[in-house]
């Protein structure tokens, strides 16, 4: 996500359409009378009830609370929200990974039918320029395709973007709460969990969906791995403040690090080892790729909790519930939690600037010049800069890819394309 919204794409599909539908479905969830709880009391609540709760359980709340979560009740991108992503910016970065699908998808064998799979799709952007693409090339009746996503209320915003009809189901007993038909044809299901999805031969997105998952806060205190709690503070009950535990929790135990660690302090996502270890199996049964896009760093970085609100950073503890947090995403956890027992074989992290410019976004991109209207030229193409430049998201966004590690012979012959 990024802070600069200067940039967006007004240069294509239907803008105006779009903002109406956030507007009537914002009017919608209010008509509801869902009105959300006071998350600032629901926690301090807690607290007193249980005693101080991890930095991942005060994340899990503030994002994905049912009523009051940030995600649960408002559109929080773009221009009137609290940061913006790549897809948003730029259509280029949709139709590049479309691309990438389709060329690592016909080098396994075109296995059909197959399912996409997109983890956290946001307004669903990113997956409308992948359908346009795989529509264009005839692959679009080949696919099924799956939405992860917690909050039902960005479900309906996806579903308005690449459906021409949905519906939202009230049956336990389904893996999926709501179902729909893509403009070109295809089945849309959309899941809570990633585990809920029937296995199968899949492609998998994230794009900035591990950097939203919870993560806990360690810091090494002479040779113990001790845990950072959140309590309430003494000079004002609705301020939180941090604490360091002074007995070992479930996760100061829990917690191997690497044996080549050498921070004192850091970040770690116990939710993002799981679901990595998910996509892996799954891969390694059944078939497929996964590309994880996301900020992030190879095990370096100590300190990168963070809270956005209107574009803006904000005290992560303060106001919980009306603006995002976030952490960076260790990479060399995912790879090695994905690699593990030699299930899958990674490729990358390579930085978003030079996956864009090895599949030829530069050449897209002139496309695309050539075709615009005079006016909107100077939005594509600042659009296109903020993704590639490396003081903007050229080199903080990176790339990985998975692969069933059955594949490694053939891939040391034909290396993912963006990667090699
Ligand atoms: C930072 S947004 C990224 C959106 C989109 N991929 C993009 O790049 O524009 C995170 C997305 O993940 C969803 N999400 C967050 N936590 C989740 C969870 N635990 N399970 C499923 N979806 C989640 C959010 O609702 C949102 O759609």
């Amino acid at each position: 996500m990024l802070l600069n919204v200067a940039i967006r794409r007004s240069y294509c599909y239907r803008p105006v359409k779009r903002w109406k539908i956030f507007k009537d479905l914002n009017e919608d969830s209010t008509k509801k009378g869902e009105v959300a709880i006071n998350l600032a009391k629901h926690i301090r609540n807690r607290i007193i009830a249980t005693g101080p709760i991890t930095v991942a359980q005060y994340m899990t709340e503030v994002l994905t609370h049912p009523t009051a979560g940030y995600y649960m009740n408002r559109d929080v991108f773009g221009l009137s929200g609290d940061f913006i992503t790549s897809p948003e910016i730029s259509q280029i970065f949709g139709e590049l990974v479309a691309v990438w699908i389709v060329n690592e998808w016909v080098k396994l064998g075109s296995p059909q039918p197959f399912q996409l799979i997109e983890l956290g799709p946001g307004r669903g952007t990113l997956i409308k320029d992948i359908l346009r693409v795989l529509t264009q090339l005839k692959l679009s009746e080949k696919l099924s395709l799956h939405l992860v996503e917690i909050s039902e209320f960005l479900s309906q915003l996806q579903a308005q973007s690449i459906c021409f009809e949905f519906e939202k189901l009230n049956d336990c007993t389904l893996p999926y709460y709501q179902i729909g038909k893509s403009e070109s044809g295809c089945a849309v299901y959309w899941y809570k969990r990633l585990e809920d999805i029937p296995q199968d031969f899949a492609i998998i997105l994230a794009h900035e969906f591990f950097d939203a998952m919870p993560v806990h806060k360690l810091k090494l205190m002479a040779g113990i791995w001790k845990e950072v709690l959140i309590n309430i503070s003494e000079d004002k009950l609705e301020n939180f403040k941090f604490v360091l535990s002074n007995s070992p929790t479930p996760i100061s135990q829990l917690f191997k690090p690497l044996p080549e660690e050498t921070r004192t302090s850091l970040e770690y996502s116990l939710e993002s080892d799981r679901i990595v270890r998910i996509i892996a199996e799954r891969l390694q049964c059944y078939g497929g790729v996964a590309l994880i896009v996301d900020y992030g760093h190879f095990g370096e970085k100590v300190d990168t909790l963070r809270a956005f609100k209107r574009h803006k950073l904000h005290n992560f503890l303060q106001d919980p519930g009306t603006a995002d947090l976030t952490a960076d995403v260790d990479f060399r956890q995912l790879k090695r939690v994905a690699e593990e027992n030699g299930m899958v074989v990674c490729y990358g992290p390579i930085e978003q600037a030079q996956f864009l410019m090895k599949m030829n976004g530069n050449l897209r991109l002139q496309q695309l010049l050539k075709n615009a209207p005079p006016g909107s030229r100077e939005l594509i193409n600042s659009g296109y800069a903020m993704l590639t430049k490396s003081d903007e998201m050229g080199q903080r966004y990176k790339f990985i890819a998975m692969f069933p590690s059955v594949l490694r012979n053939h891939l040391n012959k034909y290396p993912p394309i963006g990667f090699d």
